[in-house]
């Protein structure tokens, strides 16, 4: 049996900085992914970050790239039918936010991992965590056909929504809050010069629509789809042809019919699983909860969580806290809350629900008071840029 400090479960972005953000410490850790490396390193998933995340890459020692192409947006663009409306980000905050794709925050954490010479083990199956409330902790896995087992002061569970992690924790112990929306995004990655200079969320009447970006070359659109709706059903054609539609008629002419590099539908969701801490275990990012993506938060919540667990960690082993540990999950939770809140608001507002005359006069009366409130219109903009970490 070998021993660690602090077992990691996942090397998304959360495993892989609190991971980073440990080794600069001094404190050992080994991270365990069930994946392979190169399919971690393909997924295409969110693409804005807030300040505050680019503050934390930047004291992890992983935001050079980032600095150099990264691109900074001083406003969003709300759509709704027919009408647009800038919000400007700096001028109603002083803060703007960073658009740089989670493909590339992973591969810069993943090149920071291998040069710290940390040990990773990809493959990894049938994690199982053990004497969580204990006195030590264990974690066994296999690897290529082998057994292993790992012995820990704790285990940080950054292992998404679907990991083992969470289920972990007796049933009992955990108090459950769940929204599934009734519709999906489809998603679309091209190799075309965008047209638009800063994010368009749009609502149209035939559903929602999301002009983004990964880079001065590369376009990243989602349209609103329904539950059962799959990739297979979608040519790019027709995916091209809906967005023009749902995006307002400025833009309708200049997106051209490129081809996909890559296309997938995300179901939307907000789950919170409270508390956050059992024992020797500490969940963080998508294994305590998820938002939809509509606010742009997922990302940076799991960075906030890392941020919040690494200070914890330090407490403990530096400064031997008694209470750092303690605090790690209200000290979380009250953050999470208010992405949670905002994530659902802008979810609310822009999709299309069918047969709800109520909820499309609210949308409406809604937007409008956004569009015609300057005091709306902060408050919007202080939770897009990011609430302070
Ligand atoms: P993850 O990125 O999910 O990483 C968890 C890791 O744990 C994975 O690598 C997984 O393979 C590994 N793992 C799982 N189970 C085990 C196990 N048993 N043993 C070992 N390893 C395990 N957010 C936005 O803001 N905008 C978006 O457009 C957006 N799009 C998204 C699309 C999809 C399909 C998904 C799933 C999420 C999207 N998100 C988006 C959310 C955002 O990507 C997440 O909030 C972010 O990835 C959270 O990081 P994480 O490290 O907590 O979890
Ligand atoms: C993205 O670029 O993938 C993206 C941007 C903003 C969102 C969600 C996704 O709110």
């Amino acid at each position: 049996m070998t021993r660690t400090q602090v077992v990691i479960v996942g090397a998304g972005p959360a495993g892989l900085l609190l991971g980073q953000l440990l080794h600069k410490e001094g404190i050992d850790t080994l991270i365990l992914e069930r994946r392979s490396a190169e399919y971690v390193g393909g997924r295409i998933r969110a693409g804005v970050l807030e300040q505050g995340t680019v503050d934390v890459l930047e004291h992890a020692g992983v935001a050079s790239r980032l600095r150099s192409e990264g691109l900074v947006h001083d406003g969003v663009e709300i759509g709704f039918r027919g009408r647009r409306h800038r919000i400007d980000l700096k001028a109603l905050t002083g803060k703007a936010v960073t658009v740089y794709g989670q493909t590339e925050v992973t591969h810069d954490l993943m090149n920071a991992r291998a040069a710290s010479g940390a040990p990773s083990v990809y493959e990894a199956e049938d994690v199982a965590l053990h004497g969580l409330d204990g006195s030590s902790a264990r974690v066994t896995y296999t690897h290529r056909g082998v057994a292993h087992e790992v012995s820990c002061d704790f285990v940080a569970g950054c292992d998404g929504f679907h990991g083992v992690s969470r289920r972990s924790i007796p049933a009992s112990l955990l108090k459950i809050f769940e929204r599934v929306y009734p519709f999906g995004w489809l998603g679309l990655l091209a190799d075309v010069r965008p047209p638009w200079n800063e994010l368009i969320y749009a609502s149209s009447d035939r559903g929602f629509a999301l002009a983004s970006m990964r880079s001065p070359t590369r376009v990243r659109c989602y349209v609103q789809c329904s539950l059962d709706d799959r990739v297979e059903n979608w040519s790019d054609e027709q995916f091209w042809d809906e967005f023009r539609r749902r995006i307002g008629e400025e833009f309708a002419s200049q997106v051209p019919t490129v081809p996909s590099l890559e296309k997938s539908i995300a179901p939307l969701r907000s789950f919170v699983a409270e508390p956050m801490r059992y024992g020797r275990l500490f969940l963080a990012g998508d294994a305590a909860h998820i938002v939809p993506p509509t606010g742009a938060k997922g990302l940076n919540l799991a960075v906030s969580d890392v941020l919040y667990l690494y200070e914890a960690l330090r407490g403990h082993y530096r400064e031997r806290s008694a209470s750092s540990l303690d605090d790690y999950s209200p000290r979380c939770l009250r953050r999470i809350w208010r992405a949670e809140r905002f994530s659902w608001w802008m979810t609310s507002q822009l999709h299309s629900q069918p047969e709800d005359a109520f909820g499309l006069r609210m949308q409406q009366t809604e937007l409008e008071y956004l569009f015609d409130s300057h005091a709306a219109q902060i408050s919007m903009a202080e939770n897009y840029v990011g609430l302070p970490f």
